[in-house]
């Protein structure tokens, strides 16, 4: 049995990322939640022929059926950014959205993975964290940023100007966090390919801020939605490979908590809880998490301007739970 639950399965990311998900045969039961229509968006997906359960939840009396047995919990829960707004500007209404779902989540399903979608995933992360600390069961290894799109937009875009590079054979390694200067992608470790100073620039500022050209281009009815739900389901069925089938080798980046086992020399260099590096998936979640290295002077530059804006998210983020009486 392998259960996994959405929280905001109603939403913009929520509904295409399920209609993915049922696609699964990994699952065989999804548990759709969220405060509004996801007994709709349930009834509709449960008519898909393929093997999975699906079942819709609505409304906070409803949430711990929909986490009791879960091994996956994606959460997209939240509001997304309109035009002029930064990802921290979210932090107000989500930062207590995510809390809830994860008090829920410590009480009612604390084993299952948590992978965090709501934006600021800098601060939310943290959260969740600091959550399951305060509940005595924190397992670093099973708390996940989803970063997945920066890494899928790194492989578009530089396929975009470098046909060669094949997107859907090489992954980029994006570190850092998930907001606009905190994204570094790693471009000189790509093999193969080559940029002028000037393509590097260009690329990393695309990079950083793609999320940005989504929400500029759908003025202000939202933000990367059917993208996300692409990267959602990938980072989730590389981790169900991983953990229910015992695939090894599978590396996604994400951003995790460094206390995990092998994350101590990035801990040590950056100086920070929490930074979105390639990690190495296992059946308990987080198996390595792979050490920065042979970085450029330039990519060097970016890691510093990241780590000091990543050390004001995360601590806004812990403060949030750890202040609370
Ligand atoms: P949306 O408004 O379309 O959907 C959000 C859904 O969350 C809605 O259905 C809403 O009812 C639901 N919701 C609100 N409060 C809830 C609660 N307490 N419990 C359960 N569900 C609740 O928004 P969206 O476009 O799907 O984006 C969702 C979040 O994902 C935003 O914070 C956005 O910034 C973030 N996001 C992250 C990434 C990433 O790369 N990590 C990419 C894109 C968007
Ligand atoms: C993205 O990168 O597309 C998301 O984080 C949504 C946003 O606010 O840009």
């Amino acid at each position: 049995m392998v259960k996994v639950v959405v929280c905001g399965a109603a939403g913009g990311i929520g509904q295409p990322l399920s209609l993915l998900l049922k696609y699964s045969d990994l699952i065989t039961h999804l548990a759709l939640y969220d405060i509004v229509n996801a007994i709709g968006v349930a009834a509709d997906l449960s008519h898909i022929n393929t093997a999975s359960k699906v079942t819709g939840h609505v409304g906070k009396d409803m949430l711990p059926e929909a986490l009791r047995g879960a091994h996956t919990v994606v959460i997209p829960a939240g509001v997304p950014r309109k035009p002029g707004m930064t990802r921290d500007d979210l932090f107000r209404v989500n930062a207590g959205i995510v809390r809830d779902l994860a008090e829920a989540c410590a009480e009612h399903c604390p084993k299952a993975f948590i992978l965090v979608i709501s934006n600021p995933v800098n601060s939310t992360v943290p959260i969740v964290c600091e959550v399951f600390k305060k509940a005595n069961v924190f397992n670093p290894r099973r708390i996940f940023g989803v970063t997945t799109l920066d890494v899928v937009r790194s492989s578009t875009f530089v396929h975009e100007i470098k046909p060669q590079f094949e997107p859907h054979l090489n992954r980029i390694t994006v570190v850092g966090g998930h907001s606009g200067a905190t994204i570094v992608p790693i471009l000189s470790q790509i093999k193969n390919v080559s940029f002028t100073p000037e393509e590097i620039k260009t690329l990393t500022h695309r990079i950083q801020y793609g999320g940005d050209e989504v929400v500029k281009a759908k003025n202000g009815a939202g933000s990367a939605t059917l993208s996300m739900a692409y990267a959602g389901a990938r980072f989730t069925t590389s981790l169900l490979e991983a953990s229910v089938r015992g695939k090894r080798g599978l590396v996604e980046s994400a951003y995790v908590y460094l206390g995990s086992p092998g994350a101590e020399r990035n801990l040590h260099s950056t100086g920070l809880e929490y930074f979105a590096q390639d990690v190495e998936l296992g059946p308990e979640g987080v198996m390595n998490v792979l050490a920065l290295s042979d970085l450029s002077a330039e990519e060097e530059a970016l890691v510093k301007t990241a780590i000091g804006e990543l050390k004001a998210n995360i601590s806004k983020g812990v403060k949030f739970v750890t202040s609370a009486p």
